[in-house]
Parts: C-alpha cells; structure tokens; sequence
C-alpha cells in the first residue's frame, strides 16, 4: 500500500495475477476497513505519508518501507521488459507535491522537488474556476484555451525575431495583465494544467542536466486521464532535449516497490 496525501494506492497478487486499486485517503478509515475486510492471511507493507494513520487503523502486522525506496523499486519494476530500458533517469513523481529522484544504476537520492504538482492542479481549478473535481478538471480542460492567460515569448517580441522559439511560455498566466477578456471555466483549467505542466518539467529538465542524465521517468497520479497534462510535460521536455518516458501504471509505484519489499 502506499498511503499519499491524495490517494491510497493498493498492489496485491491475487490468482497470480498483479491487481491494483486506488481510493481517496480522506476516506482512510473506510479504506482500513475494507483491507481488513478483504485480506485477512496476507503480509502487509505500506509506505507513503499517511502510512501511520492506515496502520494504526488496521488489526493486521503491518510491515512499513520508506517511500523513496518503494517508489524507486517500484519504477524499476514496471521499467523491466521495457525496450529501451532507461536504466540511469531521472523519476519525477507528479503526486500532491512533486518529488525528483536521481536513478542510476548504484544508486537512487530524492534531489528535490517542487511544491507545484497534483495538489496545485486540484486547488487553483477550484479556486479560478470553481471545479473541484478531478474527473470534471481533465474533462473540461481539452475545451480550453491559453491563449488569453499565459504570454508567450513572441508576444514579448512582437514584431521581431525571437532568440529562442517564440512558442515557449514567457509567463504563466501573465497575458491577464495585459489582455483582460471574457474568459471561460475551461481557460482556467488548461492554463493551470499549463503551468504545472511546464513547472515540473522545468524542474526535471534542470536536475537531468546537472546530472548529466537524459531521460526523465514521469509517474503520479496527476497524469491518470490527463492527456493535456501528458502532452504538456511530453512536449515541453522533449524540446528542452530530454526524452520523456509517461509510465503506464507510474502512479502505482510506491503500492508495487512495497509489495515487492514484502519479506
Ligand atoms: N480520483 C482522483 N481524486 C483526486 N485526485 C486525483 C484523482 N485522480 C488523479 N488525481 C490527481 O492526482 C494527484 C495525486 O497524485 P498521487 O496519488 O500520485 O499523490 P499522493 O501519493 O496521494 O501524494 P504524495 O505522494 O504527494 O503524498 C491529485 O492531486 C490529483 O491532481
Ligand atoms: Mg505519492
């Protein structure tokens, strides 16, 4: 299990099968009660921020990993079978915050991260655009435009050539300033997924860079559905010259390097 700020992940084996689940941990006790519930002979691990709280509500021995390594073990997993393993990344997990790892061959390291991840996707489309669901922001977002609220760097240079591509961001949501219009729910929210997007990438970017690394492993929940998202990190990192890897199942990392740590 791996209990995050948002959600509660769950990896489990049944009928030699690999079976994943997910539930929001502000329903924590629920969840505790659904475990004991469900897996009554089993060994448990957990790992994440709230693995505490769930394992003080659990009857069960429960077994506890710290979250780098179960993330780290995890990633390495799902990688496994991939052609073209990127054995040495850079792993940036986009969950409530946003966490960056160092992955080589020897070793793994958290090197950092950014507060601006998952968390802020759900806050500032709540607040903007008053949608607070997770579900409604990736189904409303697609029938947005950022065209009004992020400026870009030809605006800047308007009416000449640009030193760098004239597409990039120059601010985020700084086209408000200048060009106010009448804006729909649905700007706000790709202009936000905008903005986390090209922030955690930016980050990633700079931290592969410094560690002369190319490839950049991205998991988290905040890419499930989430294909603006998944376009925005892809793009953006390709053209700052990294190679972008968007791990299917990624958000089940931590959840899968505890059950695999399980003794
Ligand atoms: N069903 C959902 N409900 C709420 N948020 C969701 C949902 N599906 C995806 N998300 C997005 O995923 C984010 C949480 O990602 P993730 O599950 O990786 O984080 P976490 O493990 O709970 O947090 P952390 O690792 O920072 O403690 C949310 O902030 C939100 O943007
Ligand atoms: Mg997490």
């Amino acid at each position: 299990m791996d209990a995050g700020g948002t959600l509660i992940k769950i990896a489990y084996i049944k009928d030699g099968q690999l079976e994943l689940r997910k539930f929001p941990s502000v329903k924590l006790t629920d969840i505790a009660a659904w475990i004991s519930g469900h897996f009554t002979e089993v060994e448990l691990c957990v790992t994440g921020g709230k693995s505490d709280l769930l394992q003080k509500l659990l009857d069960q021995k429960v077994q506890q990993i710290v979250e780098f390594e179960a993330t780290c073990r995890g990633v390495l997993h799902l990688l496994q079978g991939k052609e073209q393993m990127p054995e040495e990344h850079v792993l940036t997990n986009v969950g409530t915050g946003t966490s960056i790892h160092i992955v080589t061959k020897d070793e793994h390291f958290r090197i950092g991260g950014t507060g601006v991840g998952g968390g802020t996707l759900l806050g500032l489309s709540r607040l903007l655009a008053e949608v607070g669901d997770y579900d409604d922001i990736i189904r409303l977002a697609p029938q947005g435009s950022r065209e009004h609220i992020d400026l870009k760097v030809s605006q800047i240079y308007e009416g000449s050539v640009p030193p760098i591509s004239g597409d990039l961001t120059a601010s985020n949501f700084g086209n408000l300033a200048h060009d106010p219009v009448n804006l729909n729910p649905p700007d706000y929210l790709a202009s936000v997924i905008g903005l986390v997007g090209e922030t955690v990438t930016t980050v990633s970017v700079h931290a592969a860079m410094q560690h002369g690394l190319s490839t950049i492993v991205y998991i988290g929940s905040s890419f499930i559905g989430n294909e603006m998202l998944r376009k925005v990190v892809a793009d953006y990192t390709i053209l700052r010259g990294a190679v972008p890897v968007l791990l299917d199942n990624g958000e089940y990392s931590g959840a899968i390097g505890a059950l695999l740590s399980i003794e």
